[in-house]
């Protein structure tokens, strides 16, 4: 993830931005730079690799200057290099930009700028920005700032310095976290809090939208329609746990809120938007073996096997490829029948789970090669397989697997792509410019918490839950009751809709909670029917769809409206509303969310 700081005061600049960008080294990355201005120019230095590559570069020839920005780089467009790396500056040398996020509409937005003459020395959207900025800066960097934004689409924190006027840095965010800092006669600015509590506790956090400008003075911060706002100073008397959990109260919450971001490190540096490419290294699966492949059996437990169920959808319907999916503690209990031309994919969080782990020995023993998708570099299941899609999710503390699963279902996506690269000769390019908004989709579904801790409260008095999907929504709702097992203690049972008239319609009554999904075209009319018959037996439906609420009138007692997205990858945002009812539920009802009693992170007997 990326990782953004920045500095105006007296001090010496660049110090303090190692310091910042050292306490977010946590995030994980694979370049680093500073800006800072010196007699009116902008100086960068850039490296390749850790911040201790930067160090070493900077060593005895430190910029002088007192203003300037710091940044973290996880590859998004471009692969990791010092010529990709931040801060970005524009082609006429005006402006310096340090961003987190990802800009959708980039490459209409640089053959525009192309035909008006400006230069790209990278393959990043960022640089995109960067000119974009710089084409509109007259005297004011932030009228600047404000305008190019109005024109990014995607989700952004930005950070900008100009060459020109008084000491100022520029921000802005639509999406990714920005705090500022305030101290006395300097300002600070972090995507996370944690690089600022060693200098200020008194913080802001942007809203989306807002643009920011830090000057000696102080910080001055305008809303999206452009008045002049005042934002809510935050105290941050953090101690060491809390600066772990990022304020939030339990991690759980915050692994929910860090999905934004998850999701877009899984596809980032695997997709070449601009040749409609996606590209997976680690796979070591090449287009020759990837065409050969007959059978994909993929092998997990818990909440990766629902992902696995997810991952079917997805293989069968972009790559043509037959798929089983089995818990890998039945797996080698039912005489699978192997080839040596299938493949065994593991799906695991943690990497170190005994029945999955035994369960792609067995297929391995049968004769198919082995791969995974995993979140732990170096686990077992990376050690015994012979490639992996790296989730990159960051850690995850919570027990109840939040942003583990929803990057399982982007990596799921971007086999189930790259299958269909090899198989049927290309992607087309909306299948890639859906993965390019998931994060802002996700980021907007997010917004949805107060109504979920709404009926959180209304509802976390029932004894059972009735969860019900079709299609891909049928492993979110069993995803969704496995959650609010875990974390609440509350029974729950996932179903697929059609299967509800066959044996669960007998515990509907006037205290059962039922869950319904209900998006996209193929089954919307047969879940909005099984709603119906649910209804009529007096019980209480809970709507999840992206269809207007109107439509659910006289059916459903609460509606969840949710953004629409590709029907492929709207299981990763139908699952965020089920994992933030489970944790509001679980927390109104005085349980133990992040170490829910009995489980384990890691499963390791079988
Ligand atoms: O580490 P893994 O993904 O292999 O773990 C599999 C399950 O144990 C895990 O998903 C479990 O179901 C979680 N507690 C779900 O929240």
């Amino acid at each position: 993830m990326c990782g953004i700081v920045g500095y105006l005061g007296s001090k010496q600049v660049v110090p303090l931005l190692l310091d910042g960008l050292k306490r977010l080294e946590y995030r994980g990355y694979d370049s680093a730079g500073v800006v800072v201005r010196q007699n009116g120019d902008l100086r960068t230095v850039r490296a390749e690799g850790k911040l201790e590559k930067l160090v070493q570069k900077l060593e005895g020839k430190i910029p002088p200057g007192t203003y300037g920005l710091g940044h973290t780089r996880w590859a998004t467009h471009g692969e990791p290099s010092e010529r990709n790396a931040h801060p970005m500056i524009d082609s006429k040398g005006r402006v310096a930009i340090i961003h987190n996020g990802i800009i959708e509409n980039f490459l209409p937005l640089k053959r525009r700028l192309q035909d008006e003459g400006w230069s790209f020395s990278s393959e990043t959207d960022t640089e995109v920005a960067a000119n974009l900025i710089s084409s509109y800066l007259e005297e004011d960097l932030r009228a600047a700032v404000t305008r190019a934004a109005g024109e990014l689409e995607g989700m952004y924190a930005l950070a900008v310095v100009s060459t020109v006027g008084d000491p100022e840095i520029v921000v802005t965010r639509q999406g990714p976290p920005l705090v500022v800092g305030f101290g006395d006669g300097e300002q600070f600015l972090a995507s996370d809090p944690a690089a600022l509590i060693a200098h200020t506790k008194d913080v802001v956090f942007l809203e989306n939208r807002d643009v920011a400008r830090l000057t000696a003075e102080g910080i001055e911060i305008w809303d999206e329609t452009g008045e002049r706002v005042e934002r809510p100073v935050t105290r941050l008397n953090w101690d060491p746990i809390q600066v772990e959990k990022g304020g939030y109260k339990h991690f759980m919450l915050k692994e929910i809120h860090e999905q934004p971001l998850a999701v877009q490190e899984t596809f980032a540096g695997r997709v070449d938007f601009e040749n409609q490419r996606v590209l997976l290294d680690d796979l070591n699966l090449d287009p020759d073996q990837a065409r050969a492949v007959s059978k994909i059996d993929i092998l997990a437990c818990g909440t990766s096997w629902h992902a696995g169920l997810v991952g079917k959808f997805l293989i069968q319907g972009l790559a043509g490829i037959p798929v089983e999916v089995d818990y890998g503690s039945e797996f080698r209990y039912r005489d699978p029948i192997v080839t040596p031309t299938d493949i065994a994919l593991g799906i695991s969080q943690s990497g170190e789970t005994a029945d999955t782990l035994s369960a792609l020995e067995a297929a391995g023993e049968r004769g198919a090669r082995l791969f995974s998708i995993c979140n732990v570099p170096g686990s077992q299941i990376v050690r015994m397989t012979d490639g992996v899609i790296y989730t990159h999710a960051g850690p995850e503390i919570g027990v109840a697997s939040t942003k583990a699963f929803t990057t399982q279902l982007v990596a799921l996506y971007l086999l189930a792509l790259y299958l269909r690269q090899t198989r049927k000769g290309g992607i087309e390019p909306e299948l890639l410019q859906a993965l390019a908004h998931l994060p802002a989709a996700v980021d907007e579904v997010l917004q949805l918490e107060p109504q979920l801790e709404r009926l959180a409260r209304d509802y976390s008095r029932a004894n059972d839950f009735l969860y019900l999907g079709r299609g891909l929504n049928y492993p979110i709702a069993l995803e969704g009751a496995l959650k609010l097992k875990e974390i609440s203690y509350i029974h729950a049972e996932g179903y697929p809709a059609g299967e509800m008239k066959h044996g669960p319609i007998a515990l509907i009554d006037e205290d059962l909670p039922i869950v319904a999904i209900a998006t996209g075209e193929r089954v919307y009319e047969k879940v909005r029917s099984n709603m119906q018959e649910a209804k009529a037996r007096d019980g209480i439906v809970i709507a999840l769809t992206d269809r207007e609420p109107a439509e659910f009138e006289g059916i459903a007692r609460e509606v969840i409206q949710v953004p629409r997205v590709s029907e492929e990858l709207q299981p990763i945002i139908n699952v965020i509303p089920l994992q933030m009812l489970a944790y509001h539920v679980g927390v109104k009802r005085g349980a133990d969310v992040d170490q829910p009693r009995n489980l384990a992170k890691s499963v390791t007997v079988e």
